[in-house]
């Protein structure tokens, strides 16, 4: 969602803030803007639109400085335009902020300012936190003490960043609560804020991350961090290893279809250091865990969101059936209304590729007031569902920019494969030989997923012919069965084509209805326990008319007789396969979103990181 980058140095603060908020676009937003100090005064560019259109306006209008903030919104209080857009400034022009987050008490605030005289330029919650800073700052004569007061008044979950005309020297970053993320970077004389790692990696790769209830004072050489209390803390200084080309598109034409091709190496990325290749075992030291613990674990509870949910659904058949452990999956937005059954032996498991979608961080601390212990599975190193945890598996993806979620899908299913073995062998689950099996299976799959994409040609064509559909059912059975619900999800993501994820054995029960020469099939059948099942899911649907589009095994000779469409795949060992069933999917719809001309790496109204409930 919203996007934070400030800078503070001897460089101007322009093009660097500029820079880091095109990084960041990806998130989703509807307006943008930037506030520089120029000879002493704020000076402020912002409007409804994309970033270009900023630029513009700075082109007619430059901007130069050392001081900047600059922000992009989505819009939650307020239309997108120009009053609405960041930096909001205080009535006497003196100070200014950049907010993520939701003020949930800022009509009272609103009430109690507009009394005191107060006028409101904007129809935002933000405002309010600008003039009450702008009210502290008259009573203390100091930035940070007006923050804090600030910061006392306002509920709901925050990150924001001020500067001052009065203050020239620094910017204050502070956080509240689960409402993203807020870095820190440092360079030489010079320091970086940003809401995501994307937007300032190109320059600083040492990083520090502000956690809920911490106030930075950042200048130019370093920063000073404290409680919003004002108990004093040590900052912790991270090395992100992340590439900054890893950022950028290279020769594709999207970030999606980078991140498609990517999974051959993200793949064997997320497997690095995990296998102790002398007796094949998987280690994840990054858990904690030891085995009297791993043989008191009851069941393990996974929760998340969208795609991430999809990779738990298949994790739920993995941990099952290779730890035997009983595992229940449900979505975080539902997790802590639903008064779910944890106790000391629940392990709660969360899976977030930003590591900082609000509901997912809400499960957390709804499995933590629970007493459960607490794991997670993210790719945003350093993110909040990352520290929040006792244990962790790094996806190391690298940055996934793209709003439809790909790599990391398949980068978690890996590490929830690997978590599997490696919980069974803590329990003495496993002989050696299975545990080689399962190993050398593991191992295989980046080479099965460059073979999927080598037929990205193949899949282009059959995009080609399908995509004028308005409506189409995915089908999966068993382990795939997820993955009917995560093509489904990816196309309607980016192509705004109306798909339908269902399991294969329920379409007798309703949705058969639906099917006619209009309605096309997809049926994900592999050569495994279900395939002879799904046979018959395709010759209901070609009994009615409807057109039937397939993922098949390479090899197979009945399903080319039977189906409209087959994309093929690799033989792939059945626990695995829905690493290699989901990449036609995601061919499939980024092929037809881009034939049908849509802008596939920033859908319309959709975010990637859902900061908000
Ligand atoms: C994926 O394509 C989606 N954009 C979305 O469902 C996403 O997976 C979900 O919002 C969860 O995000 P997270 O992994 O960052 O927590």
């Amino acid at each position: 969602m919203c996007g934070i980058v400030a800078y503070i140095g001897g460089q101007n603060a322009t093009p660097i803030v500029l820079g880091g908020l095109k990084k960041l676009e990806y998130r989703g937003y509807d307006s943008a803007g930037i506030a520089v100090l120029q000879n002493g005064k704020i000076e402020i560019r912002r409007d409804a639109g994309k970033i270009d259109h900023l630029e513009t306006l700075i082109t007619q209008e430059p901007l130069e400085g050392n001081l900047g903030i600059g922000h992009t919104r989505w819009a939650t209080h307020g239309a997108p335009n120009m009053q609405n857009a960041h930096p909001h400034i205080s009535s006497n022009g003196e100070i200014v902020i950049v907010h993520n987050g939701i003020v949930e008490n800022y009509l009272s605030l609103r009430e109690e300012l507009s009394a005191e005289g107060a006028v409101f330029r904007s129809e935002t919650d933000t405002e309010t936190i600008v003039l009450l800073i702008e009210h502290y700052y008259a009573v203390t004569q100091d930035l940070l003490r007006a923050v804090q007061e600030t910061l006392k008044r306002i509920k709901g979950a925050h990150g924001i960043v001020v500067m001052s005309s009065r203050e020239p020297d620094k910017l204050v970053a502070a956080r509240l609560g689960n409402a993203g993320g807020i870095a820190i970077g440092r360079g030489n004389g010079e320091m970086f804020i940003a809401s995501d790692l994307p937007a300032i990696v190109e320059h600083t790769h040492d990083i520090t991350f502000l956690d809920s209830e911490q106030i930075a004072v950042v200048q130019k050489d370093g920063l000073t961090l404290q409680t919003l209390a004002g108990t004093p803390i040590e900052p912790i200084w991270n090395h992100i290893p992340w590439d900054p080309v890893s950022a950028e598109k290279g020769r594709y034409r999207h970030f999606m279809q980078k991140e498609i091709h990517e999974q051959v190496r993200s793949l064997s990325d997320t497997m690095v250091g995990r296998i102790d290749f002398d007796d094949y075992r998987i280690m994840l030291p990054d858990l904690h865990l030891t085995a009297d613990e791993a043989q008191h674990i009851r069941k393990i509870f996974i929760t998340a969101c969208g795609t991430a949910y999809h990779a738990g659904l298949v994790g739920k058949i993995l941990i099952e059936q290779i730890a035997h452990i009983p595992v229940e999956v449900m979505v975080a937005s539902e997790f802590r209304y639903l008064d779910p059954i944890i106790d000391e032996g629940t392990v709660v498991l969360a899976i977030s590729q930003s590591g900082e979608t609000a509901d997912t961080l809400a499960a957390m601390e709804e499995g933590r007031r629970k007493g459960a212990k607490l794991w997670s599975i993210v790719n945003a190193i350093g993110s909040q569902a990352m520290r929040g945890a006792d244990g962790s598996i790094s996806m190391q993806v690298g940055p996934e920019i793209g709003v439809a979620s790909t790599k990391a899908f398949t980068a978690p299913i890996l590490d929830l494969y690997m978590l599997a073995v490696y919980l069974a062998d803590l329990r003495g689950e496993l002989t050696d030989e299975k545990r080689h099996e399962l190993v050398q299976d593991l191992l295989k799959v980046p080479t099965l997923a460059q073979k999927t994409l080598a037929r990205e040609g193949e899949v282009k064509k059959i995009a080609a012919k399908y995509k004028d559909i308005r409506n189409i059912l995915y089908l999966g059975r068993g382990i795939n069965m997820p993955i009917a619900y995560e093509g489904a999800l990816k196309l309607k993501e980016i192509s705004y084509i109306h798909a339908e994820g269902y399991p294969a054995g329920e379409m007798k029960h309703g949705p058969i209805a639906l099917i006619d020469q209009e309605l096309p099939v997809l049926v994900i059948a592999p050569k495994d326990k279900w395939y002879e099942k799904m046979i018959s899911q395709i010759e209901q649907a070609k009994a009615r008319g409807g057109k039937v589009i397939t993922i098949a095994t390479e090899g197979d000779t009945l399903i080319p007789e039977l189906a409209n469409e087959v994309m093929w795949i690799p033989e792939t060992p059945w626990l695995l396969s829905p690493v290699i069933t989901s990449i036609p999917l995601q061919l499939f719809a980024y092929h037809i979103a881009t034939l049908l001309g849509l802008d596939v790496d920033q859908p319309r109204n959709l975010a990637k990181s859902v900061t908000v409930e």
